[in-house]
């Protein structure tokens, strides 16, 4: 199955960045077919919450969302990379996950298919944030998990990296980019 990597990190070639590519590394690797998208490079306005989605499960903004709802769709396992921001994932991560609402209400108010794969989806979540607090990725986690739900997407494996700051600081550690090789290997094998 192909694996989507979506990378929600404002900062081109940060951390995110760099775990992100090693994980679609792994998955390439293990024989997987496999395209990044970067939400920096779309325009995504926010949800409006007008539930407009409720009647077709479709969104009736027209912006650079649907191309990735067809990215999303079409997918087969998906890997998702966003620093923390504020104890969350980054506003580039949330305005994507939010927009995706049509998809929520498509599966569970209209009871259609979400995605055009009939085969179970795998998910991964990268993470990196500054500081070593232990609720550090509480938050973000539990958006992840329900927005992997919400497109048919099983929360199945993350790489949550405490204590990396500046850009390309991840590069220090081997063995964290070792784990997102490895990471990438599994979802995709
Ligand atoms: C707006 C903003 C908010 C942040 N909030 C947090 C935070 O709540 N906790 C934390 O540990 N790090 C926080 N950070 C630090 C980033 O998570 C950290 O620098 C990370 O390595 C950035 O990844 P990147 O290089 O992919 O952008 C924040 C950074 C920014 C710019």
């Amino acid at each position: 199955m192909n694996v989507l990597g979506i990378g929600g990190s404002p900062r081109k070639d940060g951390n995110t960045d760099i775990l992100l590519a090693e994980a679609m590394k792994g998955a390439k690797d293990s024989g997987a077919q496999t395209q990044e998208i970067y939400l920096r490079d779309y325009k995504i306005s926010p949800c409006l919450g007008c539930h407009a989605c409720d009647e077709k499960g479709l969104c009736v903004q027209k912006d650079d969302m649907q191309k990735i709802y067809h990215n999303l769709a079409q997918s087969g396992h998906i890997i998702l990379a966003s620093p923390i921001y504020f104890y969350g994932v980054s506003s580039h991560t949330k305005l994507m996950i939010d927009r995706c609402q049509c998809m929520w209400a498509a599966k569970y108010r209209l009871n259609k298919p979400v995605s055009g794969k009939g085969s179970k989806r795998n998910g991964a979540f990268i993470s990196v944030g500054a500081t070593k607090g232990k609720n550090l990725f509480e938050g973000a986690r539990l958006t992840v998990k329900y927005f992997f739900d919400a497109i048919d997407v099983i929360y199945h494996d993350d790489l949550l990296i405490r204590q990396v700051d500046a850009k390309g600081e991840i590069k220090e550690h081997p063995d964290y980019l070792k784990k997102a090789y490895e990471l990438g290997r599994q979802i995709a094998g």
